[in-house]
């Protein structure tokens, strides 16, 4: 909607037209925030330029010409005409520059676009960023049943769609690898009384491996279905720490290996519901057994971030049927797997370490 569009509106929802200057004023008021909350245009106009990855097909805006769009066209394998079309929608939202006709250019907002940025990777309608968004196409099912959309946009319920698409599953491991907090979860919790520690869900490894790197006094186990665990097998190969630590294919609703003194549970719980997330914690409480601590790693209602944590509530309930949850419902689930929470560690702005023993 443009904002002509947006002041016509008002007229009309306001009934007079700037008879009530303060009526009308607020309605317009109201349709300036509630106009870009409804666009999907720019939203999926980026989607497809970070897919086609026409940013790194442009130079920089500040080196001479643009790129042609009929080179650009080519090389990202689109209709020239259409193409043109949505970069000039996107420049007037201040995504690239149009620096003579046809011509175009990657300004610093563009930039983020280009392989190997984050938002690249989330972005690209072809990974595991674009099917998550695509979910939400779905979330009016979501809605009106308390199900998961993923399963009806994408014909299987998530972790079995990873499964049977093995770029979707590397892609998913790839993005939870960006930029995970891992340093501050490592500097976050006192090691000291720690000689193995296992990540159960721990992914390609990343967070292990920093956990391992600042305490050389620690050995590890990592834990995860059998396609991740072979990539965090290559991962921690490649930072010589594969002599430090266990990488073992396995489900965590199966026995974990027992014995070590701390059982990691890194953005895992807030994937699943209430029934299977006690059946994991459970898995936990039996490996740590008496002796053992198990330090589950979300973020919480509570750790400041509101808006993150509305948006990640319902993000985990439309793709997986998870839910994110405050330090009680953390503490009722530990009590149903025979766990008590003794300490709540704030490791970042968004994230704690909740910290439980047998009880
Ligand atoms: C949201 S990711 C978190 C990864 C990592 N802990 C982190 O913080 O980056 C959830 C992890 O749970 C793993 N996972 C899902 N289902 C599993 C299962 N049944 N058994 C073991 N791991 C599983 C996934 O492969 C994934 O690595």
């Amino acid at each position: 909607m443009t904002s002509g569009d947006k002041a016509a509106a008002a007229d009309v929802q306001s009934g007079t037209a700037g008879e009530d200057a303060g009526t009308g004023q607020a309605v317009v008021a109201a349709w300036n925030a509630l106009g870009p909350l409804m666009d999907l245009v720019t939203p999926m106009a980026l989607r497809v330029a970070a897919t086609l990855r026409l940013a790194d097909f442009m130079p920089d805006d500040g080196a001479g010409e643009g790129a042609a769009i009929g080179d650009l066209a080519e090389r990202a394998g689109a209709d020239p005409d259409a193409l043109a079309r949505m970069l000039r929608h996107l420049v007037q939202h201040g995504v690239f520059t149009e620096k003579g006709p046809g011509q175009f250019a990657v300004n610093e907002t563009a930039a983020l676009l280009r392989t190997g940025q984050p938002a690249a990777l989330w972005l690209d309608l072809d990974g595991f960023g674009g099917r998550m968004d695509l979910a939400f196409t779905g979330l009016a099912h979501t809605v009106r049943t308390g199900e998961p959309a993923w399963e009806q946009v994408f014909g299987q319920p998530f972790w079995a769609y990873l499964d049977a698409n093995p770029a979707i599953s590397a892609s998913f491991d790839a993005t939870m690898a960006v930029d995970a907090g891992n340093a501050a979860v490592a500097d976050g919790y006192d090691w000291t009384t720690v000689r193995h520690v296992a990540d159960i869900g721990g992914g390609t490894g990343t967070l292990i491996a920093e956990v391992l790197r600042r305490n050389p006094h620690l050995r590890g186990t990592l834990a995860d279905l059998p396609e991740t665990a072979g990539r965090a097998r290559q991962y921690l190969a490649g930072l010589g720490l594969d002599g430090r630590c266990e990488i073992i294919g396995q489900s965590f609703f199966s026995p974990l290996p027992p014995g070590a003194d701390a059982y990691l549970l890194s953005r895992v719980i807030h994937d699943w519901d209430d029934a299977a997330a006690t059946a994991i914690l459970r898995r936990c409480a039996e490996a740590a057994g008496s002796t053992g601590r198990v330090l589950v790693i979300e973020s919480t209602a509570a750790a400041g971030d509101p808006a993150a944590f509305a948006e990640m509530n319902l993000r985990m309930l439309v793709l997986a049927g998870g839910r994110e949850r405050t330090i009680d419902d953390y503490s009722a689930l530990a009590a149903d797997a025979g766990l008590q929470v003794t300490v709540v560690h704030d490791i970042t702005e968004r994230h704690v370490i909740i910290e439980c023993v047998p009880i």
